[in-house]
């Protein structure tokens, strides 16, 4: 399966928001493993499909050590929250930056797995940033959203001189 290339901040597809899935078919389920298989190798515990620059409301995650708690959410809703939560998160669309993030410390969702039937999902810690987290990049949103403007721009400066320099280096090589 090939790996899917993940979009990085501060590029604008990022900001698209996801339409609803209408048909889960073999074509999606397709996207699904190479999502899973793009998320594992990055590594990484969740990725939404408006990081492969998929526009389309699909994401996945797994939050265990062994690779072997999969989960698939099209069209997710959360229908309950609970508590508040603090983790320093980070984000494969933005490499290299972590930061306390505020959440909600357990949710309930609802959506459709791989096979378009309708499921919920109870999370707690880690699993409810998670997938709190995915769900906003559906919506066009970026953790670094909830950070000050000043620190954002922090983080946009040192991506950008990130990505030239790894453009530079690729120059040379070639
Ligand atoms: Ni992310």
């Amino acid at each position: 399966m090939p790996k899917l290339q993940i979009l990085e901040f501060p590029d604008e597809r990022l900001r698209t928001k996801a339409a609803p899935i209408e048909v889960v078919d073999d074509a999606l389920r397709t996207l699904i493993g190479d999502m899973f298989e793009t998320m594992y190798d990055a590594p990484g515990i969740g990725l939404a499909a408006t990081q492969v620059d998929v526009h389309r409301q699909l994401l996945v995650a797994d939050v265990s050590e062994d690779h072997d708690e999969p989960i698939v959410l099209i069209n997710p809703q959360i229908i309950e929250r609970e508590g508040v939560q603090t983790c320093s998160e980070g984000c494969l669309s933005v490499p290299t930056i972590t930061a306390d993030i505020t959440r909600a410390e357990r949710i309930v969702v609802t959506g459709l797995n791989r096979n378009g039937e309708s499921i919920t999902i109870e999370a707690d810690d880690l699993l409810a940033v998670c997938i709190q987290h995915e769900m906003d990049h559906l919506q066009g949103k970026l953790f670094v959203d909830y950070l000050s403007p000043l620190k954002r721009q922090m983080v946009r400066k040192k991506l950008e001189k990130r990505a030239r320099l790894e453009r530079e280096t690729a120059e040379v090589s070639a």
